[in-house]
């Protein structure tokens, strides 16, 4: 193993990388928005302005993507409009401008709960499991939307998260920050998403916790499904990130891929720590 766990991941993995062929690398851009890909890209939140009910605006002509087979990371200073946007885009609050398109379709109009429908699922910031439910009972209410048998998808997320199904029975708010940030992905993962939404999913865990979890992040990458997540652990997320974002003051402040916006001497005097 080398000194870097995630070794050379940051566009050469060519089992990650955009199955549709379409360059996804842009050069690190100040005020830079996404590129379309050809077809434009899965899931976009695309030149967003908005805030909170009759608020003023906290989004400005914010725009973040994700491709298929990649992990785009959203950065930047406390109080950005990160999670504002993460919101924006999964239909928690009015985009007074701007658009919000999943596999083409705009989907702007549509509730949290028709875009969960339409393949799109969430790990919130805060308040992301049910502390009083078992851990199974988390991942049950996980599948609400299902019709079908979802043990098999059950069966994976235990093999994601071996420790979930030795502690199934358990109550999921007595478990540590990380095994509660896996019930939360795990929960998100029932419904079998098209693209899963993460924010900050290392928040409040230790270092190699946190290796552990995008280690993790990255097998859910490896199956298809395109991860856009927040991350507070700005270098280390930039390292496992495909493309990412630095939002300033609910702006796009920098894009670019992981390794551009690392080797970039304003967003690293800037956002990491030099
Ligand atoms: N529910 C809300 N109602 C009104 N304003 C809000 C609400 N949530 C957030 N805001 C405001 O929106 C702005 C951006 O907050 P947001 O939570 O999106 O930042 P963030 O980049 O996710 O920060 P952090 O790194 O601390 O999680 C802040 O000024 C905040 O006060
Ligand atoms: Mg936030």
């Amino acid at each position: 193993m080398s000194d870097d766990p995630y070794g050379d991941r940051g566009n050469k993995d060519a089992s990650i990388t955009n199955p549709k062929g379409g360059s996804t690398a842009h050069p690190v851009k100040k005020g830079g928005k996404a590129t379309a890909s050809p077809g434009g890209p899965f899931l976009i939140g695309d030149t967003m302005t908005g805030g909170y009910g009759k608020g003023p605006d906290i989004l400005h002509d914010c725009t973040v993507s994700v491709d298929p087979g990649e992990i785009a990371v959203i950065v930047g200073p406390n109080g950005a409009g990160k999670s504002t946007a993460m919101k924006a885009i999964f239909g928690m609050l009015d985009v007074r401008q701007g658009h919000v398109r999943l596999d083409g379709e705009d989907i702007t109009a549509l509730s949290p709960q028709d875009r969960v429908a339409k393949g799109m699922g969430f790990v919130p910031q805060t308040s992301n499991i049910f502390t009083s439910l078992t851990v199974e009972e988390n991942l049950e209410m996980g599948a609400f939307i299902r019709r079908d048998d979802f043990s098999g998808t059950m069966a994976q997320v235990y093999d994601l998260f071996p420790i979930l199904k030795e502690k199934r029975n358990q109550a999921a708010g007595e478990l540590s920050g990380g095994q509660r940030q896996q019930v939360a992905v795990g929960r998100a993962l029932m419904t079998q998403p098209k693209v899963l939404m993460l924010d900050e999913p290392t928040a409040g865990v230790s270092p190699i916790v946190m290796d552990e979890l995008f280690d993790r992040i990255i097998e859910v990458a490896r199956t298809g499904i395109p991860i856009l997540m927040v991350e507070q652990n700005a270098r280390q997320a930039l390292e496992i990130a495909d493309k990412g974002y630095v939002l300033v003051q609910g702006r796009n402040a920098y894009t670019g891929t992981g390794k551009e916006l690392l080797a970039d001497p304003e967003v690293r005097k800037s956002f990491l720590g030099g």
